[in-house]
């Protein structure tokens, strides 16, 4: 833990093993202990942790923030239809008001892609030390719902020692809207680090073809890929052909919000197509679990019946694994200091 780096925690493009093996060896420690009432750690006294989603959050706005709470940290939220943004104000001087309110961490949600990044790249520039959290920005990044869906999955392959190498040279199928999915561009970055080999299933309209080369190259400003050797990413059209050597299925949000042209012939044809059913997934040749980082569109990504199966369904893990992820990374960012 001692090698944590990184102040703000934009993109996981730029996490080493090391840096996943930090992540999730804390978060599965603090998932053993009963944090209730009186019984929190002192970690984070005195810290101020503000949550600024601009855009609406219900699990990884109040997920961050029962972290924080965790940690003993004071906790500040902000709601954007009741703040000066409908005055005009831009997000950069929203920021800047919380900083001068002395919050340590700023949790960032935006529709925009590169929101968190900029605030954190001018926070630098003006000298001033409050770590910028990505909550999810545009179809960009959505880091720590990554790393708390690769520490379900490291939990379900490997429950007593749920570490990186839980995921080497697994099949791991991630289905629908991989275009508008900050979520399924996070885990891209997450599970091919591991060894887990990606493949991924939707219409050429939410899949093109470019995701197949989606972790060939760094992004834009960052020199190189601190990982060595990454699992591959496949595109598979057919559910029936990408299920059959599936070690888990992840399937997506149909994000409507971000479409901007129909893309779709109708949502029956695609849950016809592409939804996850007990039914479909009798193509897989083992039973395999399903995720999904919520919300879900009931009856569209994937069927009532199989989100209310918990036997099959890992969504509620995935809510919980959220806390103890999120304290990591307050704690992780809070020890660098
Ligand atoms: N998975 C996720 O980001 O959910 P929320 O939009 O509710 O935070």
């Amino acid at each position: 833990m001692s090698n944590w780096k990184h102040r703000h925690i934009i993109d996981l493009s730029n996490f080493s093993l090391e840096d996943y093996t930090s992540v999730l060896e804390l978060a599965n420690r603090f998932k053993a202990l009963p944090l209730t009432g009186a019984r929190k750690l002192p970690a984070l006294q005195g810290r101020l942790v503000a949550t600024l989603f601009f855009e609406p959050s219900t699990r990884t706005r109040s997920s961050f923030e029962l972290a924080a709470r965790s940690l003993s940290a004071d906790v500040q939220s902000f709601t954007p239809s009741s703040s000066s943004i409908s005055k005009g104000e831009t997000p950069l001087d929203t920021a800047l008001t919380y900083v001068a309110m002395g919050a340590d961490v700023l949790v960032v949600r935006h529709k925009s892609t590169s929101v968190p990044e900029s605030l954190a790249n001018a926070l630098e520039k003006a000298g001033e030390k409050t770590a910028v959290l990505n909550g999810g920005d545009g179809l960009h990044s959505h880091p720590s719902q990554g790393l708390l869906d690769l520490f379900t999955l490291a939990n379900h392959f490997s429950p007593k020692k749920p570490v990186p190498a839980a995921l080497a040279n697994k099949q791991i199928v991630i289905v629908g809207d991989i275009l508008h999915s900050r979520v399924a561009r996070s885990n891209l970055w997450a599970l091919t680090a591991c060894g887990a080999n990606v493949v991924l299933c939707g219409p050429p309209s939410l899949l093109p073809k470019e995701f197949e080369d989606f972790v060939d190259s760094p992004p834009p400003g960052q020199k190189k890929d601190p990982i060595k050797k990454r699992g591959q990413i496949t595109i598979i059209r057919s559910l029936k052909e990408a299920f059959k050597d599936a070690d888990a299925v992840m399937t997506l949000r149909l994000q409507k919000e971000r479409m901007c042209q129909n893309l779709l012939t109708s949502l029956n044809r695609y849950h016809i197509d592409y939804g996850i059913t007990h039914e479909s997934l009798k193509w897989c040749k083992k039973t395999v679990p399903v995720l999904h980082p919520g919300p879900v569109n009931r009856g569209v990504e994937m069927s009532g019946a199989l989100l209310n199966d918990r036997s099959i369904c890992l969504v509620e893990k995935q809510v919980s694994n959220g806390i103890p992820i999120r304290m990591a990374l307050l704690y992780l960012i809070a020890s660098r200091e």
